[in-house]
C-alpha cells in the first residue's frame, strides 16, 4: 500500500474530543401531521465515510441508525399534508404573508441554535471538511432570510391595483398545493432547504425525505420543524426512495415536485404520476461541465480556479468542472501547474484544519472511480500527477488524467469525484462541438483574454447552457443569481427570488373599472372585507 494513505484515517484517540460523534445515534423520530412519532420497524444503519484504524484494521464507523418506513407511513404523511392544504382552504395556504413569515422566523431562531450538531453531522455524514460544513449551514441560514426578504418585495409590488385597457385588477401570488421536496447527498442541507423553504414560504405544505447520505443531520432540526408550523404544514419521512416517495407520486396526490438528483432519479418518479399534466416539477439533475482554457489565458488563475472547481469537496458538486479542454499551446505549462497544485491539496480527515481531500460517502464510489481510470489507461490516457487514483477504502487521491478522448467513458460520464481528465485542444471548435452534442448543458468555463475569440466562445454557448463562466470556475452563487440548466440538466431556475416563483402561481381579481364596480372594490380595500384583495404593505 502506499505510504502516503498508511495513516489517512484516525485512530479513535485521534479523534478531537469537540468533533467526536459518540455512540450511534438511533434516530426513530419522524414528523407528521404536528406529530414525531416513534417507528418501530427497521432501521437503515448509517455508515461515516470515515474509517477508524485499529492496530491493523480500519473499522467503517458507525454513526447511527434513521427509520426505514415504509409506503404506508409515507402516504400517511402525504394524508397529513394533503390535509392541511385542504383544497386551498387550509390554514397555512389562507394565511397572510406576514404571518407566514413569523413562522420561518421562528423556525431561524430555532435552527439556529442547532448549528454545531448539524455541521458535525455533514462532517461526519458525508465527509464535508468543516469550514465547507459551516459554510453551508450559514450560506443555508442566510439564504433564509434573504428568502424572506425577497418575499416582502414581492408582496409590496403585488399591494396594489393594476388599470389596463378599461380593467382594474390586483394580482399576487398563491400557492400550488403539496409539494414534494428532496434533496442530494452533496448539499444535504443547503439544498435541500433552497427548494423546501421558498416552498413553504409561499403557502404550499410539504412531505419532505431526506438524501440518501446526509440523513441524520436533519434529526437535530425536527423538533424545529414540528414547533414552528401549523399541524401538517411540514412532514418529514425516511427510508427507500422508491417505497415511500414512489408511492406518494402513484397517487396523484403530489402537486408539485422538488427534487435535486439524477434525471434518471427524477424520470423515474415523474412518470409514476398519474396525472403529469398537473404536475410541477422542479429539478436540478446531472451535468457535465466544462473548462476551456485558452491560449493566453492567465495560467495562475485558470489553474486556481479549475483546481477548485473541480476538486474542492472532492468534486462532489453537480457544478464542479468536470473536464477541462486546455489549449496545445500551454498544455505543457497547465499540466505541470496543476500537478503542483494538486500536490499541496490537503488530505485527511474532515475536522483537520485546511483540509481539501476527503474520504467519499457513497459505499462503492472508489470501484467506480477506478473503473474509470482504468478504462481511460486502456484507451490511451495516463494518470499524470503523483500518487494519483492511489485509494484506500474510502479514500481516494485526486488522479489528473491526460489525454483524454472520445473514446473513454471519462469523456461522457458524470465523474462526481476527484478525477480530473484534461482533454487537448488545437481548434475551438472541438470544444464547441463538446458542449452543442453533451446530454448536459448546465454551466461553461472559459479561461482566456483575447476579446474576440473569448465572445465568440461565449455566443456559441448561450444557447446551449445556463451561465457562462468567463475566468471563473462553475458554481451556484451568488444565490440571488438565476441557477438552471439545459438538456439533462435542470427543469426550472431557482434563485432566491426566482424560488418564490416557481412556488407559485399569479392570481387575480379583475373588473371593469367602472364606478359601481370600483366602489365595490374601494369598500372591501377599506373595510379590510378579503385577504387577496388588500393594499396592506408589509413594513
Ligand atoms: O451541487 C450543486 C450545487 O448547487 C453547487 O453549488 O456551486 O455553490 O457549490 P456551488
Amino acid at each position: 500500500m502506499n505510504t502516503l494513505l498508511t495513516n489517512i484515517f484516525p485512530t479513535a484517540s485521534e479523534i478531537p474530543s469537540n468533533h467526536s460523534i459518540g455512540d450511534a445515534i438511533e434516530q426513530r423520530e419522524y414528523l407528521i401531521d404536528g406529530e414525531l412519532r416513534i417507528w418501530k420497524g427497521n432501521l437503515s444503519p448509517v455508515l461515516s465515510p470515515v474509517y477508524i484504524r485499529n492496530g491493523d484494521k480500519l473499522e467503517q464507523k458507525i454513526i447511527g441508525y434513521t427509520p426505514l418506513l415504509n409506503s404506508d407511513e409515507a402516504l400517511l404523511a402525504l394524508d397529513a399534508a394533503v390535509k392541511a392544504y385542504d383544497l386551498g382552504k387550509g390554514v397555512w395556504p389562507t394565511m397572510s404573508v406576514t404571518d407566514r413569515i413569523v413562522h420561518i422566523e421562528k423556525f431561524l431562531v430555532k435552527m439556529k441554535e442547532r448549528r454545531t450538531e448539524v455541521v458535525n453531522l455533514l462532517m461526519w455524514e458525508i465527509g464535508k471538511p468543516l469550514k465547507d460544513s459551516e459554510k453551508e449551514f450559514d450560506r443555508t441560514y442566510d439564504a433564509i432570510v434573504d428568502t424572506i426578504k425577497a418575499l416582502k418585495d414581492l408582496d409590496r409590488s403585488s399591494a396594489k391595483l393594476v388599470e389596463e385597457q378599461g380593467f382594474m385588477a390586483q394580482i399576487r401570488r398563491v400557492p400550488l398545493g403539496v409539494a414534494l421536496c428532496m434533496g442530494p447527498f452533496n448539499y444535504p442541507l443547503n439544498e435541500t432547504f433552497s427548494t423546501l423553504i421558498p416552498a413553504l414560504i409561499m403557502g404550499n405544505t410539504v412531505v419532505f425525505k431526506p438524501a440518501k447520505y446526509g440523513v441524520l443531520l436533519i434529526r437535530p432540526l425536527l423538533e424545529a420543524f414540528r414547533d414552528s408550523f401549523p399541524t401538517g404544514v411540514i412532514n418529514i419521512i425516511y427510508g427507500r426512495g422508491r417505497e415511500t416517495v414512489g408511492a406518494l407520486m402513484e397517487t396523484g396526490r403530489i402537486d408539485v415536485f422538488a427534487f435535486i438528483g439524477t434525471n434518471k432519479g427524477a424520470n423515474d418518479l415523474k412518470r409514476l404520476h398519474p396525472k403529469p399534466h398537473r404536475l410541477k416539477s422542479i429539478l436540478g439533475l446531472d451535468a457535465k461541465n466544462p473548462a476551456i482554457v485558452l491560449p493566453d489565458a492567465d495560467l495562475d488563475n485558470a489553474v486556481a480556479e479549475c483546481i477548485s472547481g473541480s476538486l474542492s469537496f472532492n468534486g462532489q458538486r453537480c457544478t464542479a468542472l468536470k473536464i477541462l479542454f486546455v489549449h496545445e499551446d500551454v498544455l505543457k505549462e497547465f499540466t505541470a501547474k496543476f500537478q503542483e497544485a494538486i500536490k499541496k491539496l490537503k488530505i485527511g480527515m474532515p475536522w483537520d484544519a485546511g483540509v481539501n481531500i476527503t474520504p467519499l460517502p457513497e459505499p462503492d464510489k472508489v470501484n467506480y472511480l477506478k473503473g474509470l481510470v482504468d478504462d481511460a489507461i486502456a484507451n490511451g490516457a495516463k494518470v499524470i500527477n503523483e500518487n494519483g487514483g492511489e485509494s484506500l477504502n474510502s479514500f481516494f487521491y485526486p488522479a489528473l488524467l491526460y489525454p483524454v478522448n472520445s473514446k473513454m467513458r471519462i469523456y461522457f460520464e458524470e465523474q462526481f469525484g476527484p478525477i480530473v481528465p484534461i482533454v487537448p485542444f488545437s481548434d475551438d471548435q472541438q470544444a464547441i462541438d463538446y458542449v452543442v452534442n453533451s446530454n448536459f448543458g448546465q454551466q461553461v468555463s472559459i479561461f482566456g483574454k483575447d476579446s474576440a475569440r473569448v465572445a465568440k466562445l461565449m455566443d456559441a454557448f448561450v444557447n446551449q447552457v445556463g451561465r457562462i463562466n468567463l475566468n471563473a470556475q462553475c458554481q451556484r452563487g451568488p444565490d440571488t443569481f438565476p441557477f438552471n440548466g439545459r438538456k439533462d440538466s435542470a427543469e426550472g431556475t431557482l434563485s432566491i427570488p426566482d424560488a418564490l416563483r416557481v412556488f407559485s402561481i399569479r392570481t387575480l381579481v379583475a373588473t371593469k373599472s367602472t364606478d359601481a364596480n370600483k366602489q365595490i372594490i374601494s369598500d372591501i380595500i377599506r373595510n379590510r372585507e378579503s385577504a387577496f384583495l388588500s393594499t396592506d404593505y408589509i413594513l
